[in-house]
Formats: structure tokens, sequence, C-alpha cells
């Protein structure tokens, strides 16, 4: 039955009542929930009318920063760590398998294919690094015919999509397809830290709330293979900066890996990357679909 009249105390029950006739039954308990928390927020702090002027304000220039380069939007989610919870409540793994994290604004469809072993630091700039090991099952068998997606920030913390013309297209990117053994490898450069986009309204609300809007140095990874659940991965550098205060909350302990340095001639030679370089290693575990 409708509630006819407004009242504070039964505010979202007014509202509610007016969505007696939605079919969608999905969509209902969604609104239902949204127009119960916001009402509760909006009764807990007393809110003022210059207050929620103010937050239209900023969700409307949130909006006005919106186009096919640049989404505020997901940065405002990811930021409040809603990205994070949606994408763990919607990817609760076994405990073998890889966990997933943020996918991000920079990731390209179709990068390049690469062979095994390429080199996809195009620039040649920063230090070098040797990233390998295997895509696996539960069980621990090879998954052959796994593709890994890979991408991943310059040693100054930009992606090459944030510096055309500076550095070449698809720098540090590529996608590389498991043999049998389900072995992957590839030369490229040690990540750094970054900041996120931070010069929008979300910037302004990290500032606001004495937050730095930097991400720990990462590599993405998307790890697909027929028959198996794909993941979106990421696998970040240890003891690096910032991994205790990523500001997207990406970071999961299971994909903090060790990145030790090597100055060994012989072995760079051998590897075809510079020296002194970095390692890296790890093992990918898919469910299946
Ligand atoms: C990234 O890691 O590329 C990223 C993720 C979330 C927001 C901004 C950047
Ligand atoms: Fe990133």
């Amino acid at each position: 039955m409708d509630i006819a009249f407004f009242s504070e105390d039964r505010s979202e029950d007014a509202v509610l009542s007016r969505m007696a006739n939605c079919g969608d039954e999905r969509f209902k308990t969604i609104m239902n929930a949204v127009i119960r928390h916001l009402h509760a927020a909006v009764k807990e702090v007393e809110l003022t009318q210059e207050e929620w002027f103010e937050a239209i304000q900023f969700l409307t220039r949130t909006g006005q920063l919106c186009d096919e380069r640049r989404q505020e939007f997901i940065l405002l989610s990811d930021t409040l760590g809603v990205s994070m919870l949606v994408d763990t409540i919607n990817h609760r793994k076994p405990g073998s398998a890889t966990e997933s994290t943020v996918l991000g604004p920079f990731h390209v469809a179709d990068a390049p294919m690469r062979n095994m072993d390429d080199n996809i630091n195009l620039d040649g700039k920063g230090e070098p690094l040797f990233m390998s090991g295997r895509v696996l099952d539960a069980s621990g068998a090879p998954v052959e015919g796994a593709m890994l997606d890979i991408w991943h920030s310059n040693a100054e913390g930009f992606y090459d999509v944030q510096q055309p013309g500076v550095q070449p297209d698809f720098n540090l990117r590529g996608r590389f397809k498991t043999g049998a053994d389900g072995r992957y490898a590839f030369r490229s450069a040690k990540p750094e830290y970054y900041p996120i986009p931070y010069d929008g309204t979300v910037g302004r609300m990290l500032e606001k709330m004495k937050r730095h809007p930097y991400r720990p140095a990462h590599i993405h990874f998307i790890v697909s293979a027929p028959g198996y659940e794909s993941v979106t991965t990421h696998v970040f550098v240890r003891g690096g900066k910032y991994l205790e205060s990523d500001a997207v909350f990406g970071v999961k302990e299971s994909l903090i890996i060790d990145f030790p340095r090597h100055d060994d001639p012989a072995r760079a030679k051998a590897l075809g990357v510079g020296n002194p370089f970095f390692t890296a290693e790890h093992d990918f575990v898919l469910t299946k679909a």
C-alpha cells in the first residue's frame, strides 16, 4: 500500500512503496537496498542542504569528466573500494586458484601477439626484467593454449596510452600463448609505483581525505584458457612502496612476489637482457569454468 505523505521517520518507506508495481525483482532488490542505505546515511549525518548540493555538484563534475578515454566514475568506485568489493564477491576462489584484482583503465584489447621470451620493452628504457612461470590447473597440471594478456607502466609510472608519441604504441604490453608445458616467459622493464589520474574530482576527494593517489608497482595479467574461468589480476613487487596503502585497494597477499636483482653478466646474456637485471617467477592457477 502506498504511503501517501512523507515523514522523516518513514522517508525510505514512502519511496519504496512506489516500487510496488516493479516487475524486475533483481532491480527492485538493488534499488530497495540503495534507497534504504542512502536515506540512512542522510539521517545519520543530518546532511545540510549545502552539503547535498556540494555532493550533487561533485557527481555532476565527475560525469562531465567522462569520455571514451577517461572514466572518472570507475576511478571513484576504485578509490572507494567498491570495485574491489564487487570483484572479490564475484570471484570467490578455492584455495590454490590465482586471486583476482581490478582491471584498471589502461587495458587495451587485442594487444599484439608475442612469441615466448619476447621483449615487450620497445623503447629499452628502465631496468631489465625477465619474468617467467607456468599456467596450471587446480591439480597442478600445465594448461596448454592459455593466453596471458600482459600490460604495465614504465619506470616513470606511465602507460603507453598515457604518452602517445612519447612511448611506442603497445609498449610494455602483449599477449602470449602457452604450449604443452604451460610455460610463459617475457622480457620487459621492472615496473614502478605510479599515481592514478588525480587531476579530477577523485583527486580532489583524495586530497580532502588526506589520501595519496599512488598504486604500488605491479604488472597486469588477464589469464584465460578454453574450459577455464579467466582471471584478471596483477603481480606486485614485494618490498615496494605503497603496498599497504594502494589507492584502489587492489593488493592481495598472494599476489605479492619477489623481484630479485642480479649482477651476473653471463646469465644476463643467456636470458637476453642487460646487466644488472631483475627476475620474477609466478605460476597462475586457473579453475575449471
Ligand atoms: C591500474 O592499475 O592500471 C589502475 C587501476 C585502477 C585505477 C587506476 C589505474
Ligand atoms: Fe596498473
